[in-house]
């Protein structure tokens, strides 16, 4: 007899804080829409477009000319150095030295959180929230504490104090993520500031997502100039580029690039050398090719991405006006990103209504519960599509009401 004879030892498990993370609940609504032909899907956060065809056109020209290598673990120097142009005109001035090439926002998050938190350290979340910035800390052990934005007249809200009291001197981390994935809550300078303020007096990292921030929809400094403004309120406009601030970027909102995994991370200096070794131990490295691209969308995308932003706000517009039209159903147009939150009958169990709606009439939105308990009683709809599939996921959003006695 071989020792391979020997009974098997028991079913192995996955790691207690792997098994504990929550599964998506958007993927489980998907799942219920499996066999309904012709299903509408505003679920997932991304536009209906292809990336636009510069940024194509450079990703085949990098790959024809041989860009199949690795590359520096913190990315390929044009890339850097144009990233840091782009950021330094947007938010003041940043060097290469600050700035680090990523497999994209969530692989971003992953390596901000790797340099950061370990086991048993104290991260606080600002929800309703796009589930990975709560579950990657956990992944590594640590326990995150959530702070809730509050929905009333005005919209979403964050009350500040509230926040500021939860970043109590043994917290190690805050994320935060504004503009917001599911409210389109954009975080004020003010708040900002104040909680900057509060993080430098108790040595709190600040990992700011901002993967929204061109999505945004204020007037710039005149509203009567019709012009809107190029960016949300950024951490980045007020701290020092060598303080506790780690901030998260990604080229799949503006230039619509979610397929392409390109991100970049702007944090201080002297963390770079440890960054580059978490890469190695990730991914290594961006994709080379895709890098390349990633060149001709920050120096070449401005005008594409005011155009996008034009399109997007008329969406919103147009999507919350016509969901406004159907009783049952408190919407409020948000100033960033891409979605419209929103309470309608039945959103109470939103988990329940989503599937339902799926199933019976193949409207795909996704159920607020997927963003944490705060997110309970909304559902999250993105807008990023042209207004004709708007208005035929309203038509069957009426129908499910209709057929439910609801309206
Ligand atoms: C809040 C937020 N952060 C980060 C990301 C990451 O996007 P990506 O990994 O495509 O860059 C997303 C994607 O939807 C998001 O909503």
């Amino acid at each position: 007899m071989s020792e391979l004879d020997l009974p098997v030892p028991s079913i192995p498990n996955a790691r207690d804080a792997v098994r504990a993370l929550r599964p998506s609940q958007i993927r489980e609504v998907a799942n219920a829409g499996f066999g309904v032909d012709d299903v509408l899907p505003f679920w997932f956060g991304e536009s209906d477009r292809v990336t636009p065809a510069f940024i194509r056109d450079a990703a085949s020209t990098a790959l024809a000319s041989g860009a199949t290598f690795y590359t520096h673990n913190l990315g390929i120097a044009p890339l850097r150095a144009a990233l840091a142009s782009y950021v330094s005109e947007l938010h003041g001035a940043t060097s290469p030295d600050h700035v680090a090439v990523t497999s994209a926002g969530v692989n971003a998050l992953m390596l901000a959180a790797q340099l950061v938190v370990g086991a048993g350290d104290r991260v606080v979340a600002v929800t309703p929230l796009w589930p990975n910035l709560v579950e990657i800390p956990k992944i590594l052990g640590a326990h995150v504490e959530t702070v809730a934005l509050g929905y009333g007249e005005r919209g979403w809200q964050l009350d500040v104090g509230q926040l500021l009291a939860a970043l109590t001197p043994d917290t190690k981390m805050l994320m935060i993520n504004s503009p917001n994935n599911p409210t389109g809550w954009v975080m004020s300078r003010d708040d900002q500031r104040t909680v900057l303020a509060h993080c430098r007096r108790h040595g709190i990292w600040i990992v700011a997502d901002e993967v929204y921030e061109r999505l945004y929809y204020a007037d710039a400094d005149s509203p009567a100039s019709g012009a809107h403004a190029r960016t949300a309120p950024s951490f980045l406009d007020l701290a020092a580029r060598d303080e506790r601030v780690i901030c998260v970027n990604s080229f799949s909102k503006a230039w619509l690039m979610t397929g392409w995994r390109l991100g970049w991370i702007v944090a201080p200096a002297v963390l770079m050398d440890d960054l580059a070794k978490l890469v190695e131990y990730n991914t290594s490295c961006a994709p080379s090719f895709v890098q390349q691209a990633g060149i001709a969308a920050v120096q070449q995308g401005e005008r594409f991405t005011h155009e996008l932003v034009l399109d997007l706000r008329a969406s919103r517009d147009h999507l919350v006006r016509a969901l406004s039209a159907v009783p049952g159903v408190d919407v409020k147009a948000p100033l960033g990103a891409m979605y419209l939150f929103f309470s309608m009958p039945g959103a109470a169990h939103s988990l329940e209504l989503c599937k339902a709606m799926v199933r019976e009439v193949g409207l795909g939105v996704a159920p607020g519960s997927a963003f944490g308990p705060q997110g309970e009683g909304f559902v999250r709809w993105c807008y990023a599509c042209d207004t004709a599939r708007l208005d035929a996921g309203v038509e069957r959003l009426k129908r499910f009401l209709a057929r439910h006695g609801t309206v």
